[in-house]
């Protein structure tokens, strides 16, 4: 697939075919996470990829199994969202927390080395190792795309992070920033629909 086609096409996916995914496309799409710019030239990251259901059932256990209609609007008149947009983003997204993983082909856990506390920086290089990580999931969700898959992600809330340590036993200095479920996606469902962006409006040359 041609690099803008995958841009194009990549969308967050949140329904799944049932569909096991070979072990070499997840390697050449992990080869494509390793291929991201890092900020202290380590790459020091680790990626656990999860296809075992058993495990899957284990780590996944923690997410919020769904929210009454009551409570999502609720949480959305709590958060302030007024734009009917991303209102329907959240309407779609957050009942799906859990399915959207657990109904994925694999879980990817990315990992970095972590040497400061991240919910304190003293500035703001001490978060890039964070950013780095981040570059590697967008080519994951790319590569993931360019092989006819798709990607979600949820950030971890609450004590996720530290249950998933449990799960899954990765060291003390490991921070996960994100679960990743990638399969299929499913046929008949449509991708919301997504803010329409001016790039006009939001390219400033030489001056704001
Ligand atoms: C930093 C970040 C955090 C996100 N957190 C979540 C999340 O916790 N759960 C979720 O379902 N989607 C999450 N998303 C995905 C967004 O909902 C999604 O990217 C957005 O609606 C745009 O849609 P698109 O990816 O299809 O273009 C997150 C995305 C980013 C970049």
């Amino acid at each position: 697939m041609e690099f803008y086609e995958a841009v194009n096409n990549r969308k967050t996916i949140r329904d799944f075919e049932n569909e096991t995914i070979p072990e070499e496309i997840l390697e050449r799409i992990i080869s494509a996470a390793f291929k991201a710019p890092t900020n202290d030239h380590m790459r020091d990251w680790h990626y656990i990829i999860v296809r075992d259901r058993d495990t899957a059932y284990r780590l996944l256990d923690i997410i919020p199994k769904g929210i009454s209609v009551e409570d999502m609007e609720a949480l959305i008149r709590d958060w302030n969202l007024n734009d009917s947009i991303q209102q329907e983003c959240y309407r779609n997204a957050v009942p799906k927390q859990y399915r959207m993983l657990l109904d994925a082909s694999a879980v990817i856990i990315p990992l970095l080395k972590q040497k400061t506390d991240i919910l304190h920086p003293d500035n703001i290089s001490h978060l890039n190792g964070f950013a780095s990580i981040w570059c590697s999931i967008e080519n994951i969700f790319l590569a993931a795309t360019a092989e006819g898959y798709g990607c979600n992600l949820r950030i971890p809330l609450g004590d996720e992070e530290e249950y998933a340590r449990g799960v899954l036993g990765f060291p003390e200095d490991y921070f996960m920033p994100c679960f990743i479920g990638i399969g299929r996606p499913k046929n008949d469902t449509a991708p919301v629909k997504q803010k329409e962006i001016s790039i006009k409006e939001r390219i400033h040359w030489d001056k704001f």
